[in-house]
């Protein structure tokens, strides 16, 4: 299958309207400096009946977690490569006008890693049409 890489910051993908069948995005909205101008943009290259399917990371269920997400995040995001605890990916996705059906949790539940890492791994992931 030829694949054509195209580089271009999600905020200004050089795609015409509707023009793109699927999009596949995995830990990177926590990332695109304007998240919400690329969610329009994947938005706007979608075809109707398209599917955009995304792995994401992202603001925890459990108010521990998100005060820790608060207290990490200024210095987490310049050493993690612009990467953010605190977005949340299904909101940042219904913002831009998809529909989104997720599921959400822990990326890794086992219990020693639940208490001392759930702020890095609260995962979203799902189908945004
Ligand atoms: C944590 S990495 C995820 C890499 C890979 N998708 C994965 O799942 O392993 C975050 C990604 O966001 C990308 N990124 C940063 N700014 C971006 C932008 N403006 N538009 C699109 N991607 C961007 C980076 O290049 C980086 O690959």
């Amino acid at each position: 299958m030829p694949v054509e890489f195209i580089a271009a910051p999600g905020e200004s993908i050089p795609l015409a309207d509707a023009s793109v069948d699927s999009i596949v995005v995995t830990f990177t909205l926590c990332t695109i400096p304007d998240v919400a101008r690329a969610a329009r943009e994947m938005r706007r290259v979608l075809r109707p009946g398209g599917e955009l399917l995304f792995a994401e990371h992202g603001t925890a269920r459990s108010a521990r977690a998100q005060r820790w997400q608060r207290r990490i995040e200024p210095a987490w995001t310049p050493l993690a490569g612009g990467c953010h605890l605190t977005r949340n990916p299904p909101q940042i996705l219904r913002d831009a006008g998809f529909e989104v059906q997720w599921a959400e949790g822990l990326l890794d539940p086992r219990p020693l890693a639940a208490r001392t890492l759930a702020p890095l791994t609260y995962g979203y992931w799902g189908v945004a049409r």
